[in-house]
Protein backbone atom coordinates (compact mmCIF):
# COMPACT_ATOMS: atom_id res chain seq x y z
CA UNK A 1 0.00 0.00 0.00
CA UNK A 2 1.48 3.50 -1.03
CA UNK A 3 2.40 5.78 2.34
CA UNK A 4 0.22 8.43 2.40
CA UNK A 5 1.81 11.83 2.40
CA UNK A 6 0.87 14.71 5.53
CA UNK A 7 1.98 17.58 6.09
CA UNK A 8 3.10 18.80 9.27
CA UNK A 9 4.06 21.53 11.53
CA UNK A 10 4.87 22.41 14.91
CA UNK A 11 4.30 24.75 17.59
CA UNK A 12 6.77 25.31 20.01
CA UNK A 13 10.83 25.45 19.47
CA UNK A 14 11.64 23.76 23.09
CA UNK A 15 12.07 20.63 24.84
CA UNK A 16 9.06 18.53 23.61
CA UNK A 17 9.76 20.26 20.13
CA UNK A 18 12.46 18.49 20.26
CA UNK A 19 11.36 15.31 21.09
CA UNK A 20 8.41 15.51 18.87
CA UNK A 21 10.97 15.66 15.94
CA UNK A 22 12.54 13.26 16.55
CA UNK A 23 10.12 11.02 16.82
CA UNK A 24 8.15 11.69 13.74
CA UNK A 25 11.26 11.47 11.87
CA UNK A 26 11.41 7.91 13.07
CA UNK A 27 7.52 7.34 11.76
CA UNK A 28 7.73 4.49 9.30
CA UNK A 29 3.48 4.44 8.29
CA UNK A 30 3.10 7.72 7.34
CA UNK A 31 5.08 9.82 4.87
CA UNK A 32 5.15 12.48 7.22
CA UNK A 33 6.35 16.00 6.05
CA UNK A 34 7.65 18.80 8.74
CA UNK A 35 7.33 21.49 7.16
CA UNK A 36 8.04 23.94 9.48
CA UNK A 37 7.42 25.42 13.07
CA UNK A 38 6.57 28.47 15.07
CA UNK A 39 7.10 30.04 18.45
CA UNK A 40 6.60 33.24 19.73
CA UNK A 41 10.30 33.20 20.75
CA UNK A 42 11.33 34.37 16.97
CA UNK A 43 14.82 33.51 17.62
CA UNK A 44 14.59 30.62 19.38
CA UNK A 45 12.26 29.37 16.30
CA UNK A 46 14.33 30.34 13.62
CA UNK A 47 17.38 28.70 15.46
CA UNK A 48 15.09 25.24 15.92
CA UNK A 49 14.24 25.65 12.25
CA UNK A 50 17.54 26.29 10.64
CA UNK A 51 19.19 22.94 12.89
CA UNK A 52 16.43 21.34 11.42
CA UNK A 53 16.03 22.38 7.87
CA UNK A 54 12.69 23.44 8.29
CA UNK A 55 11.03 26.84 7.89
CA UNK A 56 10.13 29.28 10.29
CA UNK A 57 6.56 30.85 9.83
CA UNK A 58 6.27 34.07 11.61
CA UNK A 59 2.55 33.03 12.67
CA UNK A 60 0.30 30.62 14.13
CA UNK A 61 -2.17 30.84 11.29
CA UNK A 62 0.39 30.94 8.06
CA UNK A 63 2.04 27.28 9.81
CA UNK A 64 -2.02 26.04 10.43
CA UNK A 65 -2.26 27.05 6.94
CA UNK A 66 0.49 25.30 5.53
CA UNK A 67 -0.19 21.88 7.38
CA UNK A 68 -2.38 19.10 8.10
CA UNK A 69 -1.09 18.07 11.62
CA UNK A 70 -0.18 20.48 13.77
CA UNK A 71 2.17 19.68 17.20
CA UNK A 72 1.15 21.88 20.06
CA UNK A 73 4.53 21.80 22.02
CA UNK A 74 3.92 25.21 24.07
CA UNK A 75 3.30 25.98 27.83
CA UNK A 76 -0.19 24.67 28.89
CA UNK A 77 -1.99 28.07 29.07
CA UNK A 78 -1.19 28.17 25.21
CA UNK A 79 -2.58 24.60 24.60
CA UNK A 80 -6.29 25.88 24.03
CA UNK A 81 -6.04 28.78 21.85
CA UNK A 82 -2.93 26.51 19.39
CA UNK A 83 -5.46 23.40 19.57
CA UNK A 84 -8.53 25.39 18.72
CA UNK A 85 -7.30 27.40 16.01
CA UNK A 86 -6.04 24.66 14.56
CA UNK A 87 -9.18 22.66 14.98
CA UNK A 88 -11.38 25.73 13.43
CA UNK A 89 -8.95 25.18 10.37
CA UNK A 90 -10.23 21.80 10.21
CA UNK A 91 -6.67 20.43 10.88
CA UNK A 92 -5.34 17.93 13.18
CA UNK A 93 -3.96 18.29 16.66
CA UNK A 94 -1.59 16.55 18.54
CA UNK A 95 -1.48 18.34 21.92
CA UNK A 96 1.07 18.27 24.80
CA UNK A 97 -0.24 17.21 28.25
CA UNK A 98 -2.12 18.73 30.40
CA UNK A 99 -4.67 19.27 27.62
CA UNK A 100 -5.45 22.63 29.84
CA UNK A 101 -6.26 24.00 32.93
CA UNK A 102 -6.92 27.23 34.95
CA UNK A 103 -3.78 29.55 34.54
CA UNK A 104 -5.11 32.69 37.07
CA UNK A 105 -7.10 35.80 36.88
CA UNK A 106 -4.81 37.61 34.97
CA UNK A 107 -3.95 39.51 37.31
CA UNK A 108 -0.03 40.46 38.46
CA UNK A 109 -0.27 39.48 42.04
CA UNK A 110 -1.72 36.38 40.89
CA UNK A 111 -0.72 33.50 43.71
CA UNK A 112 -1.61 29.85 43.28
CA UNK A 113 -2.16 29.45 46.96
CA UNK A 114 -4.75 32.11 47.16
CA UNK A 115 -7.50 31.85 45.31
CA UNK A 116 -10.78 29.30 45.38
CA UNK A 117 -9.98 25.67 44.03
CA UNK A 118 -13.43 25.65 42.96
CA UNK A 119 -12.98 28.75 40.58
CA UNK A 120 -9.83 26.54 39.09
CA UNK A 121 -12.24 23.49 38.38
CA UNK A 122 -15.06 25.07 36.74
CA UNK A 123 -12.46 27.54 34.72
CA UNK A 124 -10.29 24.19 33.89
CA UNK A 125 -13.47 22.44 32.62
CA UNK A 126 -14.88 25.55 30.24
CA UNK A 127 -11.64 25.38 28.71
CA UNK A 128 -12.21 21.56 27.73
CA UNK A 129 -15.81 22.31 26.83
CA UNK A 130 -14.66 24.80 24.41
CA UNK A 131 -11.90 22.51 22.82
CA UNK A 132 -14.50 19.70 22.85
CA UNK A 133 -16.73 21.63 20.94
CA UNK A 134 -14.15 23.09 18.44
CA UNK A 135 -13.23 19.16 17.95
CA UNK A 136 -17.06 18.34 17.19
CA UNK A 137 -17.19 21.21 14.72
CA UNK A 138 -14.32 20.06 12.88
CA UNK A 139 -12.55 18.12 9.94
CA UNK A 140 -9.37 17.74 12.32
CA UNK A 141 -9.72 15.46 15.24
CA UNK A 142 -7.52 16.27 18.82
CA UNK A 143 -4.78 13.46 19.66
CA UNK A 144 -3.71 13.60 23.24
CA UNK A 145 0.23 13.67 23.46
CA UNK A 146 -0.08 11.07 26.68
CA UNK A 147 3.16 9.14 26.16
CA UNK A 148 2.40 6.94 29.04
CA UNK A 149 -0.56 5.98 27.31
CA UNK A 150 1.93 4.52 24.42
CA UNK A 151 4.61 3.15 26.36
CA UNK A 152 5.47 -0.44 25.45
CA UNK A 153 4.59 -1.63 29.24
CA UNK A 154 1.61 0.30 29.06
CA UNK A 155 0.39 -1.20 25.66
CA UNK A 156 1.68 -4.96 26.57
CA UNK A 157 -0.66 -4.42 30.06
CA UNK A 158 -3.75 -3.27 27.58
CA UNK A 159 -2.92 -6.81 25.75
CA UNK A 160 -3.22 -8.41 28.97
CA UNK A 161 -6.34 -6.98 30.12
CA UNK A 162 -7.73 -7.40 26.81
CA UNK A 163 -7.28 -10.73 26.32
CA UNK A 164 -7.63 -11.92 29.88
CA UNK A 165 -10.59 -10.08 30.92
CA UNK A 166 -8.72 -8.94 33.91
CA UNK A 167 -10.44 -7.06 36.69
CA UNK A 168 -8.33 -4.19 38.03
CA UNK A 169 -8.67 -3.69 41.72
CA UNK A 170 -5.56 -1.28 42.45
CA UNK A 171 -3.58 0.60 40.12
CA UNK A 172 -0.40 2.56 41.73
CA UNK A 173 2.12 4.54 40.17
CA UNK A 174 4.82 7.39 40.29
CA UNK A 175 6.55 10.38 38.42
CA UNK A 176 8.70 11.79 40.13
CA UNK A 177 12.37 13.67 39.89
CA UNK A 178 14.45 16.63 40.97
CA UNK A 179 12.80 19.13 39.13
CA UNK A 180 11.53 20.73 35.61
CA UNK A 181 14.11 22.28 33.47
CA UNK A 182 11.46 25.08 32.45
CA UNK A 183 11.25 28.39 33.39
CA UNK A 184 7.49 28.47 33.15
CA UNK A 185 7.45 25.66 35.88
CA UNK A 186 7.14 27.27 39.11
CA UNK A 187 3.87 29.53 38.11
CA UNK A 188 1.01 28.62 38.80
CA UNK A 189 -0.65 30.83 36.12
CA UNK A 190 1.66 29.39 33.83
CA UNK A 191 1.46 25.59 33.97
CA UNK A 192 -1.88 25.73 35.85
CA UNK A 193 -0.78 24.00 38.82
CA UNK A 194 2.54 22.31 39.90
CA UNK A 195 3.58 18.90 40.12
CA UNK A 196 0.25 17.37 40.80
CA UNK A 197 -0.95 18.20 37.44
CA UNK A 198 2.63 18.94 35.94
CA UNK A 199 3.77 15.41 36.10
CA UNK A 200 0.50 13.14 38.31
CA UNK A 201 -1.17 13.62 35.10
CA UNK A 202 1.02 10.82 33.40
CA UNK A 203 0.33 8.13 36.18
CA UNK A 204 -3.14 9.66 36.43
CA UNK A 205 -3.90 9.61 32.35
CA UNK A 206 -2.40 5.87 32.26
CA UNK A 207 -4.38 4.47 35.07
CA UNK A 208 -7.32 6.23 33.81
CA UNK A 209 -6.79 4.74 30.71
CA UNK A 210 -6.53 1.43 31.61
CA UNK A 211 -9.41 1.17 33.96
CA UNK A 212 -11.36 2.46 30.26
CA UNK A 213 -9.90 -0.55 28.29
CA UNK A 214 -10.62 -3.10 30.95
CA UNK A 215 -14.36 -1.88 31.09
CA UNK A 216 -14.20 -1.85 27.14
CA UNK A 217 -13.01 -5.65 27.15
CA UNK A 218 -15.36 -6.80 29.22
CA UNK A 219 -18.67 -5.19 29.18
CA UNK A 220 -17.89 -2.30 26.01
CA UNK A 221 -18.46 0.22 28.43
CA UNK A 222 -15.36 2.00 29.76
CA UNK A 223 -14.84 2.26 33.52
CA UNK A 224 -14.37 6.30 34.58
CA UNK A 225 -13.75 7.78 37.82
CA UNK A 226 -15.91 8.63 40.24
CA UNK A 227 -14.09 10.35 42.93
CA UNK A 228 -10.65 11.58 44.72
CA UNK A 229 -9.27 12.53 47.33
CA UNK A 230 -5.66 14.69 47.31
CA UNK A 231 -2.91 16.19 49.38
CA UNK A 232 -0.52 18.68 47.52
CA UNK A 233 2.74 20.37 49.43
CA UNK A 234 5.24 22.66 48.48
CA UNK A 235 8.27 20.85 50.35
CA UNK A 236 11.08 22.98 48.52
CA UNK A 237 8.77 26.48 49.66
CA UNK A 238 8.95 25.13 53.55
CA UNK A 239 11.08 27.48 55.67
CA UNK A 240 12.78 24.43 57.06
CA UNK A 241 13.61 23.02 53.65
CA UNK A 242 17.58 22.51 53.50
CA UNK A 243 18.92 23.03 49.79
CA UNK A 244 22.44 21.56 49.25
CA UNK A 245 22.08 21.80 45.50
CA UNK A 246 20.53 18.47 44.42
CA UNK A 247 16.82 19.87 43.91
CA UNK A 248 15.46 22.45 42.51
CA UNK A 249 14.11 24.83 44.87
CA UNK A 250 12.68 28.38 43.13
CA UNK A 251 9.45 27.70 42.26
CA UNK A 252 7.17 30.70 43.20
CA UNK A 253 3.69 29.31 43.90
CA UNK A 254 3.27 26.15 42.74
CA UNK A 255 3.08 22.21 44.93
CA UNK A 256 6.01 20.28 44.46
CA UNK A 257 4.86 17.06 46.26
CA UNK A 258 1.38 15.40 45.69
CA UNK A 259 -0.74 12.38 45.91
CA UNK A 260 -3.84 11.31 44.45
CA UNK A 261 -6.33 8.32 45.98
CA UNK A 262 -9.18 7.64 42.87
CA UNK A 263 -12.04 5.42 43.10
CA UNK A 264 -13.89 4.23 40.01
CA UNK A 265 -17.20 3.89 39.32
CA UNK A 266 -16.59 0.20 39.96
CA UNK A 267 -15.35 0.50 43.65
CA UNK A 268 -11.71 0.40 42.24
CA UNK A 269 -8.60 2.27 42.99
CA UNK A 270 -5.58 4.07 41.77
CA UNK A 271 -3.06 5.85 44.08
CA UNK A 272 -1.00 8.25 41.96
CA UNK A 273 2.15 9.99 43.51
CA UNK A 274 3.79 12.84 41.84
CA UNK A 275 6.79 14.56 42.98
CA UNK A 276 10.17 16.96 42.37
CA UNK A 277 12.02 16.01 44.97
CA UNK A 278 13.48 12.97 44.27
CA UNK A 279 16.97 12.22 42.87
CA UNK A 280 18.74 9.78 41.14
CA UNK A 281 17.40 10.51 37.67
CA UNK A 282 13.84 9.89 36.35
CA UNK A 283 11.40 7.11 39.22
CA UNK A 284 8.56 6.67 36.52
CA UNK A 285 6.68 3.30 37.25
CA UNK A 286 2.93 2.19 37.37
CA UNK A 287 2.20 -1.45 38.99
CA UNK A 288 -1.50 -3.31 37.74
CA UNK A 289 -2.71 -5.28 40.87
CA UNK A 290 -5.92 -7.20 39.31
CA UNK A 291 -7.94 -10.53 40.25
CA UNK A 292 -5.57 -12.45 37.91
CA UNK A 293 -2.67 -11.39 37.26
CA UNK A 294 0.11 -8.15 38.94
CA UNK A 295 1.77 -6.48 36.47
CA UNK A 296 5.20 -4.04 37.54
CA UNK A 297 5.44 -1.46 34.44
CA UNK A 298 9.20 -0.07 35.31
CA UNK A 299 9.63 3.23 32.73
CA UNK A 300 12.94 4.90 34.42
CA UNK A 301 15.03 3.66 35.66
CA UNK A 302 14.60 -0.01 34.32
CA UNK A 303 17.54 -2.72 33.98
CA UNK A 304 17.24 -3.19 30.27
CA UNK A 305 20.56 -1.91 30.41
CA UNK A 306 22.96 -1.26 33.79
CA UNK A 307 26.47 0.36 33.66
CA UNK A 308 29.42 0.76 35.64
CA UNK A 309 31.79 2.94 35.35
CA UNK A 310 34.82 3.79 37.66
CA UNK A 311 35.70 7.03 36.65
CA UNK A 312 33.13 9.97 35.94
CA UNK A 313 35.52 11.76 32.76
CA UNK A 314 35.17 8.66 30.71
CA UNK A 315 31.38 8.95 30.28
CA UNK A 316 31.32 12.68 29.10
CA UNK A 317 30.15 11.95 25.77
CA UNK A 318 27.78 9.05 26.62
CA UNK A 319 24.72 10.14 27.31
CA UNK A 320 23.16 7.62 30.01
CA UNK A 321 19.50 8.26 31.19
CA UNK A 322 17.16 11.70 32.38
CA UNK A 323 18.56 13.87 34.74
CA UNK A 324 20.89 11.62 36.57
CA UNK A 325 23.03 13.28 38.56
CA UNK A 326 26.43 11.69 38.11
CA UNK A 327 27.71 8.57 35.40
CA UNK A 328 29.86 7.39 37.95
CA UNK A 329 29.36 3.80 39.75
CA UNK A 330 26.50 1.37 38.64
CA UNK A 331 23.33 3.06 36.40
CA UNK A 332 20.68 1.96 35.21
CA UNK A 333 21.88 3.67 30.97
CA UNK A 334 19.12 3.34 28.74
CA UNK A 335 19.96 1.68 25.41
CA UNK A 336 16.84 3.64 23.80
CA UNK A 337 14.99 6.02 25.99
CA UNK A 338 13.01 7.65 24.52
CA UNK A 339 11.49 4.03 22.88
CA UNK A 340 10.40 3.47 26.99
CA UNK A 341 8.88 6.25 26.97
CA UNK A 342 6.57 6.01 24.26
CA UNK A 343 7.92 8.78 22.14
CA UNK A 344 7.89 7.07 18.91
CA UNK A 345 5.35 4.34 19.38
CA UNK A 346 2.79 7.82 20.12
CA UNK A 347 3.37 9.69 16.87
CA UNK A 348 3.61 6.35 14.33
CA UNK A 349 0.03 5.92 16.50
CA UNK A 350 -1.10 8.94 15.64
CA UNK A 351 -0.21 9.40 12.03
CA UNK A 352 -2.16 6.24 11.43
CA UNK A 353 -5.13 8.02 12.90
CA UNK A 354 -4.42 11.13 10.86
CA UNK A 355 -3.65 9.34 7.12
CA UNK A 356 -6.05 6.08 7.57
CA UNK A 357 -8.50 6.87 10.03
CA UNK A 358 -7.70 4.29 12.91
CA UNK A 359 -9.11 5.34 16.26
CA UNK A 360 -6.58 7.07 18.71
CA UNK A 361 -5.84 5.47 22.19
CA UNK A 362 -5.79 8.51 24.11
CA UNK A 363 -7.95 11.14 22.67
CA UNK A 364 -9.68 14.15 23.60
CA UNK A 365 -11.82 12.59 26.01
CA UNK A 366 -9.59 10.54 28.00
CA UNK A 367 -7.72 14.39 28.31
CA UNK A 368 -10.68 15.39 29.71
CA UNK A 369 -11.40 13.71 32.45
CA UNK A 370 -7.55 13.83 33.21
CA UNK A 371 -7.86 17.23 33.90
CA UNK A 372 -11.17 17.05 35.07
CA UNK A 373 -9.92 14.36 37.87
CA UNK A 374 -6.58 16.78 38.22
CA UNK A 375 -8.48 20.13 39.38
CA UNK A 376 -10.88 17.63 41.51
CA UNK A 377 -7.93 16.58 43.51
CA UNK A 378 -6.93 20.54 43.26
CA UNK A 379 -9.97 21.45 45.27
CA UNK A 380 -9.80 17.84 47.33
CA UNK A 381 -6.11 19.14 48.72
CA UNK A 382 -7.82 22.63 49.65
CA UNK A 383 -9.88 20.42 51.34
CA UNK A 384 -7.59 18.30 53.13
CA UNK A 385 -7.87 15.47 51.58
CA UNK A 386 -12.15 14.82 51.49
CA UNK A 387 -13.16 13.09 48.77
CA UNK A 388 -14.67 15.07 45.82
CA UNK A 389 -16.61 13.74 42.80
CA UNK A 390 -15.55 14.05 39.19
CA UNK A 391 -17.28 15.41 35.96
CA UNK A 392 -16.64 12.63 33.22
CA UNK A 393 -16.42 13.38 29.76
N1 LIG B 1 5.25 14.24 27.47
C1 LIG B 1 6.36 14.57 28.07
O1 LIG B 1 7.15 13.72 28.47
C2 LIG B 1 6.69 16.02 28.24
C3 LIG B 1 7.97 16.41 28.66
C4 LIG B 1 8.23 17.77 28.79
C5 LIG B 1 7.25 18.71 28.51
N2 LIG B 1 6.02 18.30 28.13
C6 LIG B 1 4.94 19.29 27.83
O2 LIG B 1 5.31 20.01 26.68
C7 LIG B 1 4.81 21.34 26.76
C8 LIG B 1 5.96 22.32 26.55
O3 LIG B 1 6.95 22.07 27.52
P1 LIG B 1 8.49 22.25 27.16
O4 LIG B 1 9.24 21.53 28.20
O5 LIG B 1 8.72 21.95 25.72
O6 LIG B 1 8.64 23.83 27.39
P2 LIG B 1 9.76 24.77 26.82
O7 LIG B 1 9.73 25.97 27.68
O8 LIG B 1 11.04 24.04 26.62
O9 LIG B 1 9.20 25.17 25.34
C9 LIG B 1 7.98 25.85 25.14
C10 LIG B 1 8.01 26.54 23.77
O10 LIG B 1 6.73 27.13 23.51
C11 LIG B 1 6.92 28.46 23.02
N3 LIG B 1 5.71 29.21 23.31
C12 LIG B 1 5.29 29.72 24.48
N4 LIG B 1 4.09 30.31 24.35
C13 LIG B 1 3.73 30.16 23.06
C14 LIG B 1 2.60 30.54 22.29
N5 LIG B 1 1.57 31.20 22.85
N6 LIG B 1 2.59 30.25 20.98
C15 LIG B 1 3.62 29.61 20.39
N7 LIG B 1 4.73 29.21 21.06
C16 LIG B 1 4.77 29.47 22.38
C17 LIG B 1 8.14 28.94 23.74
O11 LIG B 1 8.72 30.02 23.06
C18 LIG B 1 9.01 27.67 23.68
O12 LIG B 1 9.66 27.58 22.43
C19 LIG B 1 4.16 21.47 28.14
O13 LIG B 1 2.77 21.32 28.00
C20 LIG B 1 4.75 20.32 28.93
O14 LIG B 1 3.87 19.85 29.92
C21 LIG B 1 5.74 16.97 27.97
Amino acid sequence: MEKKHVRTGIVGSGFSASFHFEAVRKIYGTDVEIVGNYSVDTEGAAAYAKQRGIKAFDSLESLIDAVDVVHCCTPPYAHEAVSVAALEADKFVICEKPLTGYFGDGSGDFHGERFAKQIALDTALESVDRIIEAEQNSKGRLLYAENWVYMPSIQKEREILEKTGAQILWIHGEEAHSGSHSKDYAYWSRCGGGVLIGKGCHPLTAALYLKRVEGNARDGKPIRPKTVSARAHSLTRMDSFRDEGHIRCNYYDIDDFSIMHVEFEDGTLADVIASDIVVGGIHNWLEVCANNHRAVCNINPNTAMQTYNPVEANFKDIYVVEKIETKQGWACTSPDEDWFTGYPQEMEAFYRTVAYGEPPQSDSLLAADSISTIYSAYLSAERKGAAVDVRTY
